[in-house]
């Protein structure tokens, strides 16, 4: 149970993690190696999380764009990804924390939608926190599969007709692939880049942002801590006057 206390604690913190390349190449190393290390700081921020009760922690791992990187380096991360399921799993499990993997599944290989198949059957029932990975994932192509699915559903469905013409925004979130998941309260993107890669495009429309220098594989407690400290002093007004 947590010893600390933090006041305005997000519901859903969002990590766009980035600068592992960076982090190995300052240690004339490969790139890889920064993944290696990035995996240790997913961590961190997962065992932050259950301490001072965010519900839901969310990490871009792996963009769709990203499959445009050279070829040993997509198989190296797939890999990792495999290993690092099977090496966390029990101790997420133990530790109460649901898993997913959000993003274009029919892109990864059969052998890692399996292990993500497992994981998820494994903690599907845990409550104190949801990890999400957002793999092979980017922000237009959720809200173009979002749009098919309703596109389809229209027409196997034509007596939803009406209902869905009429549907607002909120109704159009059951088709996202984060359908059931709040929206991100919190978005940090680490290495000093301030761009968005195409990540959760339509959740992220009233999210709080932070861009810090740090690379992500030196992104551990304290850094998270700081996180919440600066959400903590955010006024979130949704467009209204306060
Ligand atoms: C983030 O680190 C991890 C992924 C995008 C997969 P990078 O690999 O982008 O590292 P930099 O930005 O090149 O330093
Ligand atoms: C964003 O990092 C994607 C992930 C963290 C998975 P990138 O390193 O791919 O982003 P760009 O290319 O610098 O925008
Ligand atoms: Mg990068």
């Amino acid at each position: 149970m947590s010893t600390e206390t933090m006041t305005n604690v997000p519901v859903h913190i969002s990590m766009i993690m980035d600068g592992n390349g960076r982090w190995a190449k300052e240690r004339g190393k490969e790139r890889v190696y920064g993944h290696f290390e990035g995996v240790e700081s997913v961590r961190a921020c997962v065992e932050a999380s259950l301490e001072y009760g965010v519900k839901y922690l969310s990490v871009f791992a792996f963009s769709e764009e990203n499959w445009n990187r050279p070829e040993e380096e997509v198989v190296t991360l797939m890999g990792l990804m495999v290993k690092a399921m099977a090496a966390e799993m029990e101790a997420l499990n133990k530790n109460g924390v649901r898993f997913m993997v959000l993003g274009n599944r029919d892109r990864l290989s059969d052998e890692i939608n399996t292990e993500i198949d497992a994981c998820m059957q494994m903690t599907a029932d845990n409550e104190a926190l949801t990890l999400i990975v957002f793999l092979s994932y980017s922000g237009k192509w959720d809200i173009l599969q979002a749009a098919k699915k309703m596109a389809l559903e229209m027409i196997r469905h034509p007596e939803k007709r009406e209902e869905l013409e009429n549907m607002g925004v909120d109704g159009f979130d059951r088709f996202l692939v984060t359908a059931g998941i709040p929206d991100p309260d919190l978005i940090v993107r680490t290495s000093g880049e301030s761009r968005i890669s195409n990540y959760m495009l339509w959740q992220s429309a009233y999210s709080e942002f932070l861009f810090v220098d740090t690379l992500w594989p030196d992104f551990r407690k304290d850094e998270f801590r700081k996180a919440l400290e600066s959400y903590a002093k955010r006024d979130r007004r949704y467009g209204k006057v306060k």
